[in-house]
């Protein structure tokens, strides 16, 4: 691919969940093949990249983060020439495509766990797991307090015995032991793998997770109203992380890791990167992962956690900055994605929550570094309430909490009726999409300009043509009432975090959220919107030109 080496420094990059993407046989889940036939959609929209969750061989308890093989397609979406297939057509059609890597945990069907299973007590099968032997009488108890990110306990028992197994996320997620050689070089060979039949990138699941305080000591933690301890439990809380003490997680060992991948990545090419999804506590404890000689960017989740609040995002901007800053590397930012509430049902719904929506997208895609956007964003689809027979996130059948099926339901594309094109008619979706949909699929939007879709085509076209290349300082302003102001070079962006119309600073409006009002020689920005200005007073006069 042609392009400069870091393209991923100021990238645009769309999440496919391959599940709920589309078709291509009918069986009611997404796969392969649908994804290169719909490839197209993501050039016209602008994007340069493609990340594509887990497609490999998994039994698909947490819809593929439960790998069993490494190198190999599950046959739910599709071969490995299929996957080559789908790589030579987003490279010609100048898409870089970013896979995902899952190296805290495996499947519990993946070989090495079905031969631990089998295996003594102390055996070396045993040794590339955490396995420990339970507290109380026969040890009948849990090793320690760990808590699943998923709800309920971490471990779990191996039959009657008193080994235990740990797995910070489903009990058929048990996670690797990253102190035994055998699991580095493993994956080692795996992304060489995957780089070899040419991918651009991976996406590092659980980058903080792989290393445990070796002594596996309890976390302490406070015990929080209603009796559930910790705040581990629940997707949710994936949010809304408030335990400090986390010996689960974010290890100084981890960053030997990815000190080997760093070089894997290099011999295979310079222009090769990893994107770590790392839910460290601080801007400084991410910004480690993305040291010179270890991954090129971590997930910023802190522009998707802030609040709808003018002083939230500039704190945000400030603290990303200035993190990143310090190592040398290129921020990001997203706001939705497969594991979280889609943003325009977080900014409270309806047409409000669609009007802040893309008020924070357009802000977000004025910022220096790369973007991420979750497939569905740029058709404004809301959040799913997905009825209980219909919810398959592991989190729900442990917590009995909603989860995150409802970011996941699939792609709405033509049509004016389930399923909206995204497999063949008479076909059925593996979640039930809402008939609702009908005005919002990529046929219906497409050409109108003051839909959603129009407005990310129209967003990403202007963030290539006056963003790319501006350089990484951003003047931040915090102005009367709750407005934000980032300069970055000539172009201003501001957003309207208040309830009433702001005026607008001098200069060349080149974009908006939402429609402006002009009155007494002053265009108004209203509430919940933002817009793009080129900035009347940096621009080079007549006389420099
Ligand atoms: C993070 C992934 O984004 C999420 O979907 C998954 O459930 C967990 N990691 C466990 O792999
Ligand atoms: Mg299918």
């Amino acid at each position: 691919m042609s392009g400069p080496a870091d393209w991923w420094r100021d990238a645009v990059v769309y999440q496919v969940y391959v599940r709920s993407f589309a078709d291509s046989d009918g069986d009611g889940v997404g796969d392969l093949p649908g994804i290169t036939a719909r490839l197209p959609h993501l050039r016209d929209l602008g994007v340069d990249a493609v990340w594509i969750t887990p497609f490999y061989t998994s039994p698909q308890h947490d819809h593929g983060y439960d790998v069993s093989d490494y190198c190999d397609v599950d046959p739910l979406f599709g071969t490995l020439a299929d996957a080559d297939t789908l790589l030579a057509r987003a490279h010609e059609l100048g898409l870089r495509v970013i896979v995902d890597l899952v190296p805290n945990h495996t499947s519990s069907q993946h070989p090495w766990f079905v031969e631990a299973l089998a295996a003594e007590p102390g055996s070396p099968a045993r040794a590339r797991y955490l396995f420990r032997t339970g507290r109380g009488p026969g040890g009948s108890q849990p090793p320690n307090n760990w808590l699943s990110v998923f709800g309920g306990p971490a471990w779990s028992r191996v039959g009657e015995t008193d080994q235990w197994y740990l797995h910070l996320f489903d009990s058929t997620q048990p996670d690797l032991d990253w102190r035994n050689p055998e699991v580095g070089d493993m994956f080692a060979g795996v992304l060489r793998f995957w780089l070899a039949r040419g991918v651009d990138g991976f996406r590092v699941d659980v980058a903080h997770g792989l290393f445990k305080e070796e002594s596996l000591r309890d976390q302490e933690r406070a015990e929080v109203a209603g009796g559930q301890e910790g705040a581990n439990e629940g997707a949710r809380e994936m949010v809304e992380r408030t335990v400090a003490d986390e010996p689960m997680w974010d290890q100084p060992e981890v960053h030997e890791v990815y000190r080997r991948w760093h070089d894997i990545l290099d011999e295979a090419g310079p222009d090769r990167m990893a994107v770590a999804e790392a839910w460290t506590q601080t801007p400084e404890s991410m910004a480690r992962f993305v040291r010179p000689d270890e991954l090129d960017q971590a997930f910023n989740f802190s522009w998707l956690l802030a609040d709808w609040s003018a002083a939230a995002f500039a704190d945000v901007v400030t603290g990303t900055l200035a993190a990143v800053d310090s190592v040398g590397a290129a921020p990001t930012w997203v706001l939705s994605n497969h594991d979280v509430v889609r943003h325009p049902t977080r900014y409270g719904g309806g047409p409000r929550g669609l009007a802040r929506a893309r008020a924070a997208t357009l802000t977000m895609l004025a910022l220096p570094g790369s973007s991420y956007l979750y497939q569905g964003e740029e058709l404004g689809l809301e959040q799913v309430e997905v009825s209980s027979e219909h919810r398959q996130d592991p989190s729900w059948f442990r917590t009995g909490e909603p989860g995150r099926d409802g970011c996941r339901v699939p792609m709405p594309w033509g049509g004016q009726t389930p399923p909206f094109d995204f497999g063949p008619a008479g076909s059925s979706p593996w979640i039930p999409q809402p008939e609702g949909w009908a005005g919002l699929t990529v046929e219906a939007q497409a050409g109108d300009p003051g839909s959603t879709l129009e407005f990310y085509r129209a967003a990403l076209a202007a963030r290539r043509e006056h963003a790319r290349g501006l350089g990484a300082e951003v003047e931040v302003r915090l102005d009367a009432g709750d407005v934000l102001e980032l300069r970055r070079g000539p172009l201003t962006v501001v957003l309207n975090c208040g309830d009433t119309p702001t005026a607008l600073p001098q200069g060349e409006v080149l974009l908006s959220s939402a429609g402006l009002r002009s009155e007494g020689g002053a265009t108004y920005l209203p509430a919940d919107a933002a817009a793009w200005l080129r900035s009347a007073a940096v621009q080079p006069s007549s006389a420099e030109l």
